[in-house]
Parts: C-alpha cells; structure tokens; sequence
C-alpha cells in the first residue's frame, strides 16, 4: 500500500536577482510503504535534502505531485518531524525542555507530556540526564535529544537528513543500532539521508539511490536481512554484495557526473 507517494517530481530554484536557476529534482517518482525505513544516498547537491523539505511540506514542487496518505503535501504538520545533521536544540532549554517544547506548544495536558518525555527519554537512553543543557552533552548524546524532541510530537513519519553526519565512527555505530530500536518501538516510516553506504543498508527496508543532479530515483535495493540488524552482519556476504552493488550504482555517477563542476543545466533567466 502507498503511503508516501511522488509522482514525476520537478524542483526548481530560481535564482534571486536575476541569478541562475537551479534545477534540483527532475522527474522524481516514488513510493514508500507505510512503517518502512528507507535510506537516500546519492552524489553531494542531488537533492536529497530538497526532497527531505519537500515531504516535510518546506517546500513545494515545482511541477509533479507528491502525497501523503492520498493528500497533497501542502505545508508542514507535526506528523511530519525532521532531524537534521545539526543537532538545532534549544541552547537555553534543558534535555526534558528541549523533548517538552513541541507537546507544550501543543497544548498537550503537563501530565501527559510529562510521562511521555519521560518514556522518550528512556527510549532514547538519557535517563539522568533530564535536567542538563545541550552544552553539557556529548555529540551522541545531543542527537539521541534531537531525535527525542522528533518524536515527542507523535510522527507517522521521521525525516533525517545525514543525522549521524557529524559523530565519530564508534558512536555513529551504536546510533545504528540504537535509531534501529527506537523505530521498531515508536512504529514510524523512517526517510533516512545519509552518504555511508554501509549505514544505509544497515538501517534500511530498502535503499533509494539519486542520479546525478537534477536528481531522479536512479535505483532501489530492497535490503534482505533479518531483523533486528546486529553488528555481525557487517561483515556477513549478503551485507556486502548490497554494499557492493550500492558501490556500483554511485560509481556510475561520478564517472558521468559533472553537474557540480559544470552545472550545464542552469539557465540564466534574464
Ligand atoms: N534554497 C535554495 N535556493 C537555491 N538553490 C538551492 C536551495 N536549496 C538547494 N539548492 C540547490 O539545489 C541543489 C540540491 O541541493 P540539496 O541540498 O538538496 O542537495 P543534497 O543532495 O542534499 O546535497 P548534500 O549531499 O551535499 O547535502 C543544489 O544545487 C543546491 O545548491
Ligand atoms: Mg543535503
């Protein structure tokens, strides 16, 4: 069953003053399943990251439709929650603060934003740290408030744009493993952007890759692994025949790829 569903989408911008347009996405066509974990890579300014703002409604096409649920994606709603690569938190609000501010801004009862921060924090595994500000925090620890304060409004769908982008190798795994538990747990469709293959077959149902810009779904790999992914699979001969395959389709792209040296496509509209 479609959930999220692009059709033929084109993104645009134009140029301020009389600059060059750029166009982002062309004929992008897509359908993601409800609760499924989908990961994007693709070459650097192919537009994932537009595509991330155009499903959370910060954007819109520019030609094409794109729908949630069988409706049109027209502005932003709380059913839509993005983490991005900076972790963005409130520098002034503690850990509890930061996860209470959309459920306040909500009007959700205190009782009741209070248990689910508190669940959130436990899901989130930052239990005695409820009362420390972001500064207090190391970089995993900030990204685990990042994703809780996602949750706190009750998504169906978390977008994350590189959200591991900036945390050290070793703490990027156990994040891994620990966004794969809180998905499982809080049962959401996951749009997942990252440039770490290895990321992106270890997290996904399945894998979306992007051309070249403009940018269109050039393939998708359905990842076959059981579930829940452990570290072992790493190294197991399917991970990296996905891996492999993966490698292979992005190569493709770099070989033809010339759009960031020579953006060839962008028209000056004066
Ligand atoms: N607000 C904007 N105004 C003008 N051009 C934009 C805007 N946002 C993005 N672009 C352009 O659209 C293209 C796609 O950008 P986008 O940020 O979506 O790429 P990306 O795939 O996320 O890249 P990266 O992997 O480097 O994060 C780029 O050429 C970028 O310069
Ligand atoms: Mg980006």
């Amino acid at each position: 069953m479609s959930f999220i569903h692009a059709q033929n989408i084109t993104k645009t911008f134009n140029g301020k003053n009389n600059g060059a347009s750029t166009m982002a996405i062309a004929e992008m066509s897509l359908t993601i399943r409800e609760k499924e974990f989908i990961s994007i890579i693709g070459p650097s300014g192919c537009g994932k990251s537009t595509f991330l703002l155009m499903v959370a409604g910060l954007e819109k096409p520019t030609t094409g439709d794109l729908a949630i649920e069988g409706k049109p994606i027209n502005g932003p709603d709380h059913q839509r929650a993005i983490v991005f690569q900076e972790f963005l938190l409130f520098p002034w609000k503690t850990v509890k603060g930061n996860i209470e501010f959309g459920p306040r801004l909500n009007r959700i009862k205190k009782q009741a934003y209070e248990s689910q921060s508190r669940d959130l924090i436990r899901l989130v595994g930052l239990e005695g740290f409820e009362n420390r500000f972001p500064h207090e925090l190391s970089g995993g620890m900030k990204q685990r408030v990042a994703i809780a304060r996602a949750l706190a409004n009750k998504p169906k769908v978390l977008l994350m744009d590189e959200p591991f982008g900036a945390l050290d190798a070793l703490t990027r795994e156990s994040m891994q493993i620990e966004l794969q538990k809180i998905w499982q747990k809080a049962q959401c469709t996951v749009l997942f952007v990252t440039h770490s293959i290895t990321e992106a077959v270890f997290l996904a149902d399945r894998v979306v890759v992007m051309s070249n810009r403009p940018g269109y779904v050039k393939k998708t790999l359905a990842i076959d692994l059981e579930r829940p992914r452990t570290r072992k699979m790493f190294t197991s001969e399917r991970f990296r025949h996905y891996e492999h395959q993966l490698k292979e389709s992005i190569w493709e792209e770099e070989e033809t790829g010339s759009w960031e040296i020579n953006p060839v496509e962008e028209k000056r509209s004066a």
